[in-house]
């Protein structure tokens, strides 16, 4: 079994070798925290974004598509919160000049107090065995409870600091815990200060702040600005959604872990307008179509948790993450957040236009209340590929990787090969190609024996390989081979677009849903 980072680092490589996902601008080196999507990864992230929108959009009557654009008006920003809040603390090592995040400074060095208690753990179930009771371990062991007590008093000095916009005590921590440069060992530092993560640019050609506008961090602001257009050309009636798949753009600092924190990603977010006063049940509804949605995946139900949020945002009354199991441990995925009228209200105040609907049957009109779902995609591609990539021995001690990807979702979905490129057989090859393209992505091979090219195609997750060989000329059947077991069945030429059908159609999975 690969240790994570080794792991992490196969998927890398193997996502760039198989035309997944390739460094940007790589020919000058790369550009930190960007990449772009090859030919099967732009496939895999369609795929993607089609499962996401038909659950969303075609599924539920109540939910409308947009597609608003990636500049809005500054305004926006301050309304929003972003321009004074969507800020990072930043601090810079004065030996080493690197800059790092004080916030994950301290989340590092708490890390290490979880490892001892997980040790301790560990050491206490191998002493112990069966009669181990991991609950009381944790409630009364003494080294435990000391390294519990350490986790909480940082974490509520830091969390006060924060609260109290006192960066100078967030410093004071820092030096007080003795925390070095983690490359230098450098504990020279200089004070912390705030950043925001908003990339600004000009409109135009005047320079100034008069002209300053921002790439959207989030897609979310161009839902809530077309709250009421959307709303009234499409006469939709509380409660209804807005669903938008669409970049955005954070100047992350710590940009890591390959296409998990980028500084241009695409989500796919929903708004959700509710009336005031049902949003927590709208909140747990969505909650659990969330997750029934990504178990539908078929990714391992084991593989997905519910991170509720202790410390809400000053807008929201409720918020959860939904959490996925990536090579480099438990992650945020999803969050799903109950945000009041926060957005909708604060629009009105700095537009001055009324934001609010009215219910013809109770006569009144608000302001609504929304639940908000956010996913991002390059996370979600990150979490079908970490999952699907899988290294096996055969039985005649032989190697392959295959990506186990979702049938439904993989980039190619039948690979067709004739056995030889002479005989006729890349003519009928070519027939069957020309029938199956209308429905799926297809892929053609004749270079190459039969093996490589299956083993081509299970490095890139086709579910199904069609071999045309000398009998097909006079039986009109073909060898189909299934992907994961490997297993090859005679069928008809005739039966085969029904077969492949059945098996990648994102039907199957919405009909789940
Ligand atoms: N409108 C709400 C919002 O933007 P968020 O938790 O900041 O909430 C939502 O982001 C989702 O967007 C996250 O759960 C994550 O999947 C994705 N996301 C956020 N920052 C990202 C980044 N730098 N790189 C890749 N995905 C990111």
């Amino acid at each position: 079994m690969s240790q994570p980072d080794d792991l992490l680092k196969k998927i890398i490589g193997h996502a760039k070798e198989y035309g997944f996902v390739y460094p940007s601008s790589e020919i000058y080196d790369g550009l930190s925290a960007a990449y772009d999507y090859g030919p099967y990864g732009s496939e895999l992230k369609n795929n993607l974004k089609r499962y996401w929108w038909d659950a969303m959009v075609r599924l539920h009557e109540e939910i409308v598509g947009l597609d608003s654009s990636i500049f809005m008006h500054p305004t926006t920003w301050k309304a929003s919160g972003h321009v004074d809040a969507f800020n990072d603390p930043l601090i810079d090592n004065k030996d080493s000049k690197k800059r790092y995040r004080a916030d994950v400074l301290i989340e590092d060095y708490i890390e290490k107090y979880r490892l001892k208690i997980e040790k301790d753990v560990t050491k206490g179930k191998k002493r112990f065995g069966e009669d181990f009771d991991e609950e009381q371990f944790r409630a009364t062991n003494p080294n435990v409870l000391r390294n519990q007590k350490k986790i909480v008093e940082i974490n509520t000095r830091f969390k006060e600091a924060m609260a109290a916009e006192n960066l100078g005590a967030v410093k004071r921590l820092i030096e007080e815990l003795g925390i070095a440069d983690p490359e230098t060992g450098s504990k020279n530092w200089t004070d912390v200060r705030q950043f925001n993560l908003m990339f600004k640019t000009e409109l135009g050609s005047v320079a100034g702040d008069g002209s300053a506008i921002y790439l959207r961090p989030e897609t979310a602001q161009g839902i809530f600005v077309n709250f009421l257009n959307v709303q009234k050309s499409s006469r939709m009636k509380i409660p209804f959604g807005i669903a938008q798949i669409g970049k955005a753009f954070r100047n992350e600092i710590i940009a890591r872990q390959f296409i998990f924190r980028m500084r241009e990603f695409e989500q796919m977010e929903m708004q959700f307008f509710v009336k005031p006063g049902t949003e927590l049940d709208w909140y747990e509804t969505w909650k659990e179509r969330r997750i029934q949605w990504h178990k539908t995946l078929g990714l391992g139900e084991s593989n997905y948790r519910f991170h509720n949020h202790v410390k809400l945002a000053h807008y929201a009354n409720a918020a959860c993450d939904i959490e996925f199991k990536f090579p480099m441990g438990f992650k945020e995925l999803e969050g799903i957040h109950s945000r009041t009228d926060f957005d909708l209200a604060s629009h009105e105040e700095h537009s001055g236009k009324k934001l609010r609907y009215f219910d013809p049957q109770d006569k009144e009109s608000y302001v609504p209340y929304v639940v908000e779902t956010s996913i991002g995609l390059d996370r979600l591609f990150l979490a079908v590929l970490s999952t699907a990539y899988t290294e096996e021995k055969l039985e005649d001690d032989t190697e392959r990787t295959v990506l186990n990807i979702p049938h439904a979702l993989a980039p190619v979905k039948v690979a067709v090969l004739p056995l030889v490129k002479k005989d006729g057989l890349p003519v009928l090859a070519r027939e069957i190609m020309s029938r199956l393209k209308l429905d799926h992505n297809c892929q053609y091979d004749e270079k190459d024996g039969i093996g490589k090219r299956y083993r081509r195609q299970d490095a890139i997750g086709t579910p199904f390989c069609i071999t045309v060989d000398h009998e097909s000329l006079k039986d009109n059947c073909v060898t189909i081979r299934e992907r994961d077991s490997m297993a090859q069945e005679r069928v008809s030429i005739d039966s085969i677009g029904e077969i492949v059908n059945q098996k990648v159609s994102l039907k199957t999975l919405l009909s789940q849903l």
